[in-house]
């Protein structure tokens, strides 16, 4: 293989893109293969996933469950979350890891097996705005869905708007750029990218309708990855739209100190 020059190396570097050049990312204690146009996992989404992991680690009702925990990703990607939680919570958690994009959810498979985490994680293919996907079988649903308002979509920069598919990051459907940009923006949409955080928010009741952690006050029934000006919105979101089920929520820092997750309580 020939070898890079340090400046070509350095030019994809300061691009903040790390992983157009190489094939892998670190993503927390896992590497996790990448492969346009799918969604490159962040160093921000490994930390907060990581955060959320000590809080189940250490709240008293992990020791009690009788069995593993049952969480459901939706919009997993390339497996990312699902894959950290799998890592962390071991034979604590089974994870069942959700995406639109078949080509994703291939390359979530092989982030499984690469992490030697292929028995704690299933892969489904599905609109899950559309499918029920086994209601009620869920205690914790976690998710890093597209949000990114359609207005912002030319201000991202060239490594990710060339290499990352527009469905993946656009929090308002039906206004991706490979189609018209004339098109209205959808009903259901206004334009500040959180579509998605109200279809979670309202199927909530349905995925969770029977998960054990509903029996205690104050545990994570839903966690989400927002923007960084976006927190007060999901927060509203979750409280008034998931027919009662989130009593309170509480906001997560990543490690740049942005509101980046947003955690609904039972
Ligand atoms: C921002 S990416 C996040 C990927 C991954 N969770 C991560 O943090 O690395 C959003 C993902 O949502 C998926 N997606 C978009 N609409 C969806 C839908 N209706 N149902 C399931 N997945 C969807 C996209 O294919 C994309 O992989």
């Amino acid at each position: 293989m020939s070898k890079i020059s340090p400046t070509v190396l350095q030019n994809y570097v300061a691009e903040g893109d790390q992983a157009n050049l190489f094939s892998t990312v670190d993503f927390g204690e896992l590497t996790m293969l990448t492969r346009p146009p799918i969604f490159i996992p962040r160093a921000e989404t490994a930390y907060i996933m990581d955060h959320l992991a000590d809080i189940l680690l250490e709240h008293p009702v992990m020791s009690t469950l009788e069995r593993p925990l049952r969480i459901l990703d939706l919009c997993t990607g390339s497996g990312s979350l699902a894959l950290m939680l799998a890592h962390r919570l071991r034979s604590k958690a089974h994870l069942t890891a959700v995406d639109i994009n078949p080509e994703a959810v291939t390359l979530a498979r092989e982030n499984a097996a690469l992490n030697g985490l292929t028995s704690h994680v299933d892969f489904v293919v599905q609109d899950f705005t559309t499918s029920d996907l086994g209601e009620a079988s869920f205690d914790l649903v976690v998710s890093n869905p597209p949000y990114i308002p359609h207005g912002e979509w030319e201000t991202l920069s060239p490594s990710v708007k060339d290499h990352e598919d527009p469905r993946a990051l656009i929090g308002d459907p039906q206004d991706f750029p490979a189609q018209s940009r004339e098109h209205p923006i959808s009903e259901s949409s206004d334009g500040q990218g959180l579509y998605f955080y109200r279809k979670i928010a309202q199927k909530l009741p349905l995925f969770c309708k029977s998960s054990i952690l509903r029996q205690s006050r104050g545990l994570p029934l839903l966690a989400v990855e927002c923007g960084a000006t976006q927190a007060d919105d999901v927060q509203h979101i979750f409280k008034t739209q998931t027919s009662g089920l989130i009593s309170s929520t509480t906001v997560v820092k990543d490690q740049f100190g942005q509101d980046r997750m947003v955690i609904g309580l039972t």
